[in-house]
């Protein structure tokens, strides 16, 4: 046979394929392992004529080529058949459905954030019940009944001694008497307080607790350890400070205060006219709490620190107001 004639023989058979078992054996007709294209090249190595042989070997490959371009035309045009039909009946100009992308709260941000900083000091994650007993919040941390120091906490109780936690630090209790130290542990959760809500305080706010329990523990370690977090969290450029405090859980005591992002320092609303921002309390775990959870205070010592998260995200983000991150605006919450 002349190759043309297979030519038109082959572009004729393709035409007629009506579907994917007619391809595979039109396809399998020519190019198969018993295929005449296959067949024409083993007579084609017979030649001994080598003008012949270069002749029907240049024909042969052209028809191949014919071949395999019918057979990829053929199947192009089969799905695009088969995707006519499956639309068929669907209306492909209907708006799409849109999928919306959610986003983390500032907040849940910004605790992923701290979390993050200390857990690469080698800190690691606990929890606590927000309705706490009276013993957690107040006596086990050295709280004596009826001292005034619990009115710095203005507290929204329950029956039975049950409260809801004012702070983070009852962690420090629960943990302590579950676990032997040493202890390196940061506690995130929601705290209550009967504080009126202005520009840097709110009713339910957020803390993340640390403290650490060692052989040989130093204030000097609790700087160090602020000094990393404030840099990583805020960078060199915003001012700093320690400044002595008071709480009955730790002796000594201090809290750290960051130059106001508002007004950089001069006094706005946000900072009460202070020029600073309250980020956290901390100090040396004081021995009665050690000694209330049995703990050889002569042996161990340790420090403790609770900051407030929307305070910290209020410095780290430049926000001059909390309410915002309670409103739950979607045009404020969508920038983060
Ligand atoms: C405490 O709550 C102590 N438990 C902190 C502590 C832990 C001291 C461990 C020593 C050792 P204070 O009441 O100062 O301390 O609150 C800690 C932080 O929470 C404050 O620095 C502030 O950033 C934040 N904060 C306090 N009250 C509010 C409020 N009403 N709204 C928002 N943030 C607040
Ligand atoms: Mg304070």
């Amino acid at each position: 046979m002349e190759t043309n004639e297979i030519k038109a023989q082959v572009k004729k058979d393709f035409e007629n394929v009506k579907n994917n078992v007619e391809l595979a054996q039109v396809s399998a007709k020519y190019n198969g392992k018993n295929g005449v294209i296959t067949g024409l090249f083993s007579a084609m190595r017979e030649l001994t004529d080598k003008e012949q042989k270069s002749k029907a070997g240049k024909d042969l490959n052209e028809l191949k080529t014919l071949a395999e371009q019918l057979y990829n035309e053929k199947e192009l045009q089969l799905i695009n058949e088969q995707r006519a039909k499956d639309l068929s009946g669907i209306d492909v100009t209907l708006p799409a459905y849109i999928i919306a992308e959610g986003h983390l709260h500032p907040i849940t941000k910004t605790i992923e954030e701290i979390k993050a900083v200390f857990m690469r000091m080698g800190f690691s994650v606990e929890e606590g019940p927000e309705i706490e007993k009276d013993y957690y919040n107040f006596g086990a941390l050295n709280f004596p009944k009826e001292h005034p120091a619990r009115d710095m906490h203005d507290t929204f109780h329950m029956e039975d001694n049950y409260l809801l936690r004012t702070h983070t630090s009852p962690i420090q209790v629960r943990v302590m008497e579950k676990n032997k130290p040493p202890l390196k542990i940061l506690a995130p959760g929601r705290v209550y307080r009967r504080d009126a809500m202005d520009a840097s305080h709110s009713t339910v706010f957020h803390q993340v607790e640390g403290f650490l329990v060692d052989e040989g523990v130093k204030f000097s370690d609790l700087k160090g350890t602020l000094e990393v977090f404030t840099r990583e969290m805020f960078g060199k450029d915003l001012k700093v400070r320690f400044r002595p405090s008071f709480f009955p859980f730790t002796e000594p005591s201090a809290e750290v205060d960051v130059q106001c992002v508002n007004c950089k320092g001069k006094g706005c609303a946000t900072c009460k006219q202070t020029g600073w921002l309250e980020i956290l309390g901390c100090g040396m775990i004081h021995p009665n709490v050690l000694k209330g959870v049995n703990y050889d205070s002569e042996k161990y010592t340790g420090f403790a620190f609770g900051m407030g998260v929307e305070r910290v995200a209020m410095l780290k983000y430049g926000i001059d107001d909390m309410r915002l991150f309670f409103e739950n605006d979607v045009r404020f919450l969508k920038q983060f």
